[in-house]
């Protein structure tokens, strides 16, 4: 993929209204979304239960988009396979969620899908620094996982920075991805520290207009943000 020169958009399904799952998925794509965001819950890693494999199985074949799946389960190595057969792009997982993350990313990579490390607030950078080379994605969260529409944490900016810091000395070409509480408000500042893909729920399906709430995420980059801080994977 050739160096992006705006943030990629993955609206967060879990804001979706579940009983139109397959025509909110067609209605974000139309609305320029460029990656589905699908949040995967057990009620065991995070207190609060969705779906599986099963789902997206179902909605692989009506849109184009990558399917980005960020799995809050543990263990999470005995679904991996299920969800890149049902045809996940990319597969992130918490270090929290098995013993052996390195496993698990060449897992994922050797199923030929983009593997992701996901960060909870109290989860330091030093968890991924040493599988940097088997990570496509890193995902921030910028809210304790398991529920959408809550408040951004703006603690969680310097670790943004950080990681983009640690990214470009890298010379890796790794999405950093942030997730929970992105609006148009709070988009500049993470954008600032360095994102380059911005996972948003509330704030694109709660909106009335798709179109325009992502367009209005998109368009919150700061003046004079270098072009170079978009590596986007690929
Ligand atoms: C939270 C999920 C997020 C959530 C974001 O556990 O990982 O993807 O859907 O929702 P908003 O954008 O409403 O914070
Ligand atoms: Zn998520």
């Amino acid at each position: 993929m050739p160096p992006l020169t705006r943030p990629l958009i993955a609206p967060s399904l879990l804001a979706a209204d579940f009983a139109r799952l397959k025509d909110e998925v067609i209605a974000v794509e139309r609305a320029g979304a460029d990656w589905l965001h699908l949040d995967v819950m057990d009620g065991h890693f995070v207190p609060n239960i969705t779906f599986g494999p099963l789902l997206v199985k179902a909605l692989r074949p009506h849109t184009k988009m990558p399917l980005d799946v960020h799995l809050m389960i543990a263990p999470a190595d005995p679904y991996i396979t299920a969800f890149a057969e049902a045809g996940a792009d990319h597969i992130s997982v918490h270090p929290e969620a098995g013993p052996h993350l390195h496993r698990t990313l060449q897992h994922i990579r050797a199923l030929g899908k983009k593997s992701g490390v996901v960060l909870n607030p109290a989860t330091p950078i030093e968890s991924l620094v040493n599988v940097l080379d088997l990570t496509d994605l890193i995902m921030v969260m910028t809210v304790n996982p398991g529920f959408g529409g809550q408040a951004f944490l703006t603690s969680q900016i310097p670790k943004i920075a950080a990681l983009r810091r640690l990214i470009d000395e890298s010379g890796r070409n790794i999405v950093l991805q942030v997730d929970g509480g992105i609006t148009a408000q709070t988009a500049p500042s993470v954008l600032q520290a360095g994102a380059t893909c911005l996972i948003a729920g509330t704030a694109v399906f709660g909106a009335a207009d798709y179109e325009a709430a992502i367009t209005s995420i998109r368009a919150a980059v700061p003046a004079g943000l270098p072009e170079l801080n978009t590596s986007t994977g690929g």
